[in-house]
């Protein structure tokens, strides 16, 4: 399931980050790649241990508990620090599918990553190319967001960003491990959660189906979650 959330970050919030984003100093992107990934990746990154990527980093992981549709379809037990890169001048990153397993360096923080997640910071007429191209089974779809909107996929994808060959494209980038590991089941749970949201408001949270279907929804969690 590829899910469009729009609006994770206020415009007050884009300009923080810019800001922030404007004064820092990017390395090679490569500093976080897996092998297949380091040739595949031509994009310069913000070090993680940089405070610039932490401080906007938390901003980044405040609004994600505060977004509804993120916890309903994430249904996450633990978010990865958010990255950031920077793609310009032709910079690409070739096809790949993300590590299972990430570690962030001097802790002992792991996670196995079920979902990853983009944040876009660059307004899309502010650069050409740079599309995420993400494979399903349905076939390929192309993602290119407005500065602020969050796209998250199945981090089992094959993906990959086309070169950027005006402008520049920033974005933010981090993996979940969620409760529900198998992606079937979170999607069930994701559809059932925007049914009883949609019911429960033409009928009322009193209503002897809605918490009948609320009632199912928990058992189903109790029943798929780990912790
Ligand atoms: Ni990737």
């Amino acid at each position: 399931m590829l899910l469009r959330i729009p609006q994770l970050l206020s415009e007050q919030d884009l300009r923080r980050v810019r800001e922030a984003i404007d004064s820092a100093a990017w390395v090679d992107g490569n500093v976080t790649s897996g092998h297949q990934s380091a040739l595949a990746k031509h994009n310069q990154q913000l070090p993680e241990e940089a405070a610039t990527a932490r401080q906007i980093g938390e901003l980044i992981l405040d609004r994600l508990s505060g977004c509804p549709l993120f916890v309903s379809a994430a249904l996450p037990l633990k978010v990865y620090p958010p990255l950031f890169n920077r793609y310009a001048g032709g910079e690409m990153f070739g096809i790949h599918v993300d590590n299972a397993i990430r570690a962030k360096a001097g802790s002992d923080f792991r996670i196995r990553s079920d979902l990853s997640a983009t944040v876009f910071l660059s307004e899309p007429e502010d650069y050409e190319g740079g599309e995420l191209v993400i494979e399903d089974t349905y076939g390929a779809h192309s993602v290119k967001l407005a500065a602020g909107d969050m796209v998250l996929y199945p981090a089992s994808s094959l993906h990959h960003v086309t070169p950027v060959t005006r402008g520049v494209r920033v974005a933010s980038f981090f993996w979940i491990q969620s409760m529900v590991r198998d992606v079937g089941d979170r999607r069930m749970l994701f559809e059932l959660d925007e049914s009883v949201q949609t019911l429960t408001a033409e009928k009322g949270g009193r209503n002897p189906t809605v918490i009948a279907l609320t009632g199912l929804y928990h058992n189903l969690l109790r029943k798929w979650s780990d912790l």
